[in-house]
């Protein structure tokens, strides 16, 4: 089958038809310059301020769902398939104020209004999943929005008050969903996309076996799953990314299995995806989930992409490698699997070879003996005696990395302040890190040592004292 190289999606009530998309080219953009939907605004282009959010809705197993997103790190390549909501497909037809923006005007929610089209929109994608949102989760909701005037209080009001002014099953996106959900699936062919010019080409593999084929096929391809990095490479460094391979859109990198004893996921599964079972298996991780970033970016980034990308301060590993994850790895038809830690070999240098990716991620389940925290923290306790120990930090080395000091200094010993204060002493044996100008080696290291220490108090029930 030949490939395709239009883009083609809905924007609102009509479908675009792009016959070649840069790979660069970013949804704001597209809005302000190209369709002059200026009602989007930009703030900082890298994904914190908010301004520019939309809803894309995309078939999930036939299911339509929307989700709120940056727009100004969301390349319009990755769109293929999707609806596009921006504020002005808001207003009804006789141009009355949708239920959101009604409660916003009457309770006072916007004073010079630049933040206010991104507000509303992720108050709006907020109303649809939950039309009473309790104030814990409009205030989860606006992580990602910023506003310098009118302050959190008039507009946590607002959202709580949405309710008052109109009902999701009344709204035109539920009213339309039927046909959006018809004219999306018109427009898959299960075709790969190969679109823009030669030095600025983006691909978009017709499923996952094309995505191993295509990246073995240019193995020196930019992959981007959320582009919650990569958008920042494009807008603040102006970075060429020439081929880009967009994954986001593939069914099979969304894949999530629960068993007795893991869970394993795709390489695509987002942090928002994945937090209902966070919240259900691993509790300990819920409160840490919902601080990573903003919810728009929750909803864009992926668990696959926070590990391929090497941080060394990236999100997820410490938690990760703490509960013993692996991953899964896959070159052509090839796959192995190996320990997360393994997987990070030094500063920006991964155990990967060209052309080879993230395909799934296992995550062990704790056992009833299991001990854990966000800090990158899981001991198991038997009668009294610390039968195993995993400790991984990020920012203390060039990759995330495991403190093999504190874990030796720990095994075998009776569950006590006594052996977690000598596993923070051991610490200092397994890292040296760097100081600058965010921190000193030595205020790290305190902090390393301290969370140790804290973990302990935390598990045993005494009040955290935390000392030097
Ligand atoms: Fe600030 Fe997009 S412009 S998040
Ligand atoms: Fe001015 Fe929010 S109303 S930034």
């Amino acid at each position: 089958m030949t490939h395709r190289s239009e883009i083609r999606f809905l924007l609102n009530g009509r479908t675009v038809n792009l016959p070649t998309v840069p790979a660069t080219q970013t949804l704001l953009d597209f809005l302000r310059l190209d369709r002059r939907l200026t009602g989007t605004k930009e703030g900082c282009a890298e994904g914190d301020c908010g301004a520019c959010t939309v809803l894309v809705g995309r078939l999930h197993a036939g299911t339509l769902r929307y989700e709120a997103v940056n727009a100004c790190i969301r390349f319009v390549a990755s769109l293929d398939g999707c609806h596009v909501v921006t504020v002005e497909h808001l207003s009804g037809p006789d141009g009355a104020l949708h239920p959101v923006q009604r409660a916003m005007v009457e309770h006072h929610g916007a004073q010079c209004g630049f933040c206010t089209p991104g507000i509303v929109m992720s108050l709006y994608a907020l109303w649809m999943q939950t039309p009473e949102p309790t104030e814990t989760q409009v205030e989860t909701a606006l992580q990602g929005n910023l506003c310098r005037c009118t302050g959190y209080a008039p507009i946590i009001r607002a959202a709580v008050a949405v309710g008052q002014y109109g009902t999701p099953e009344a709204d035109h996106l539920t009213l339309e969903r039927d046909r959006i959900t018809a004219a999306l699936l018109a427009l898959k062919d299960a075709r790969r996309v190969e679109t823009g010019p030669e030095d600025n080409r983006a691909i978009l593999p017709a499923d996952l076996d094309d995505f191993a084929a295509a990246y073995a096929e240019h193995p020196q391809a930019t992959v981007i799953a959320g582009a919650t990095d990569v958008g920042l490479w494009v807008t603040k460094f102006l970075r060429p990314i020439s081929p880009a391979i967009f994954i986001a859109h593939l069914a099979e990198l969304k894949a999530i299995e629960v068993s007795p004893g893991a869970i394993t996921l795709g390489a695509g599964v987002s942090y928002s995806e994945l937090k209902p079972l966070i919240t259900q298996h691993l509790p300990h991780l819920a409160e840490y989930w919902d601080r990573i970033a903003g919810w728009q970016v929750r909803n864009m980034g992926t668990i696959g992409g926070n590990i391929a990308n090497g941080s060394p301060i990236g999100d997820t590993p410490p938690v990760l490698i703490a509960l013993g994850a692996e991953v899964t790895l896959r070159h052509g038809n090839s796959r192995r699997s190996l320990p997360l830690e393994a997987f990070f070999v030094d500063y920006g240098k991964q155990d990967r070879r060209p052309g080879e990716f993230v395909e799934s991620i296992r995550i062990p389940l704790p056992s009833s003996a299991t001990r854990c925290a966000a800090a990158g923290i899981s001991v198991t306790v038997e009668a009294g005696i610390i039968r195993s120990a995993r400790i991984a930090l990020g920012g203390m080395a060039a990759t995330p990395k495991r403190a093999a000091a504190a874990e030796a200094a720990l095994l075998g010993q009776p569950w006590s302040e006594a052996s977690f204060a000598a596993a923070a002493r051991a610490m200092s044996g397994d890292f040296a890190p760097l100081s600058d100008w965010r921190a000193s080696a030595e205020y790290r290291m305190r902090v390393a040592q301290n969370l140790l220490r804290r973990f302990f108090l935390e598990q045993d029930g005494a009040p955290v004292r935390l000392s030097a």
